[in-house]
């Protein structure tokens, strides 16, 4: 029997430090599964485990603790990225027996990538992994399955959770193919209701965590991030002191104000209930303290009242909100 479903979803355009969430949630013992519910290797998740760096593109943090971790019907997988990466975990000492896949996730082939960069990547700015053209055959109905080919067969899921389990969102919300700035968007749904596509009900969640940066990032093209954010001074010093570049793709990625309005309706149309904003430290090295609200530019006189400002918005403005948590760039929450 399942007991309850928590869920980390990103609450801005990805890069919001879910993983070291998920991670620091999959680290106590309480799960007995950790599961991703959408997207494929376009994520790239960060972990330190005991001050050793790893990078993910798909498998779940379970496998840092010895957690079962699977890879859920409503994602799409690469063979080959998949393979690397559970070669990269077992020869750094994971147990990766633990990894299962949903047999209804798609398969992602070459000819999904090669469409992808004819048709998207440059006119979208995807991370050119082929995910819109799998998810436009599942959509279709024409695409293969993990269960129609023998790659998989040792990986293969049965599809039943119990006990506590623990979602792991990729991308964020304003990525998502419904609420995103369409058509720069991913292909998939990043809002936590999707997370019940893995086999529970949504009366069985119980928290939801959800990630924002003190500052936004945009990996990526979109017109909401224009080319000239690049060349603001204030901007790139957040950018370069934060070390924002893709996991992924290696890009820098746009770097603006928090938008606070934004941030208050992803929360609310979410379901967000506990709300970890990070990388507060580097707005605080760098004695920079601005964010945008009702479409003015407000600037504090610390971090500290800043911090103050953004809680205090939230508590007003934000339902389910039972606890907001600001934490430092990787390492701790
Ligand atoms: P796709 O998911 O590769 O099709 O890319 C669509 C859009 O989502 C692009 O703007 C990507 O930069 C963005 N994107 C996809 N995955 C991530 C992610 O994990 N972090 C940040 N941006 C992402
Ligand atoms: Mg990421």
């Amino acid at each position: 029997m399942i007991k309850y479903a928590d869920i980390v979803c990103g609450l801005a355009w990805g890069d919001e430090a879910k993983g070291k969430i998920t991670s620091q949630l999959a680290s106590s013992g309480e799960y007995d599964y950790v599961c991703r519910w959408a997207g494929g290797n376009n994520a790239g998740h960060t972990v330190y485990v005991d001050d050793t760096k790893f990078k993910t593109h798909l498998i779940p943090s379970g496998i840092f603790y010895g957690v079962k971790s699977v890879i859920g019907p409503g994602c799409v997988v690469n063979v080959k990225s998949f393979f690397s990466e559970i070669e990269y975990l077992n020869n750094s000492g994971f147990d990766t027996s633990l990894v299962k896949i949903s047999p209804n996730a798609h398969v992602v082939t070459q000819e999904h990538i090669n469409r992808d960069l004819k048709n998207q990547y440059k006119k979208l700015g995807t991370t050119a992994k082929g995910i819109g053209p799998c998810y436009s055959d599942k959509t279709k109905r024409v695409g293969t399955r993990v269960k129609d080919i023998d790659d998989f067969k040792d990986y293969l899921w049965d599809g039943y959770l119990e006990g506590n389990i623990l979602c792991e969102g990729a991308q964020g919300f304003w990525l998502d193919l419904d609420y995103g700035n369409y058509p720069f968007v991913t292909s998939s749904t990043t809002l936590p209701y999707a997370a019940c596509s893995l086999g529970f009900a949504p009366q069985q969640i119980r928290k939801i965590w959800g990630a924002a940066k003190i500052y936004d990032t945009r990996s990526g093209l979109d017109p909401e991030f224009p080319e000239q954010l690049l060349d603001d001074p204030e901007l790139t010093r957040i950018g370069m002191l934060g070390q924002e570049y893709g996991v992924t793709t290696g890009r820098r990625r746009k770097v603006n104000w928090l938008n606070l309005n934004k941030l208050i309706q992803a929360i609310n149309i979410s379901g967000t209930t506990n709300l970890v904003i990070s990388k507060v430290d580097i707005l605080e090295t760098l004695g920079i303290h601005k964010l945008l609200f009702n479409n003015e530019l407000f600037e504090f006189n610390s971090v500290t009242e800043m911090k103050h400002f953004i809680k205090l918005e939230i508590i007003k403005n934000c339902n389910f909100m039972k606890d907001v948590i600001y934490s430092s760039s990787p390492k701790e929450i």
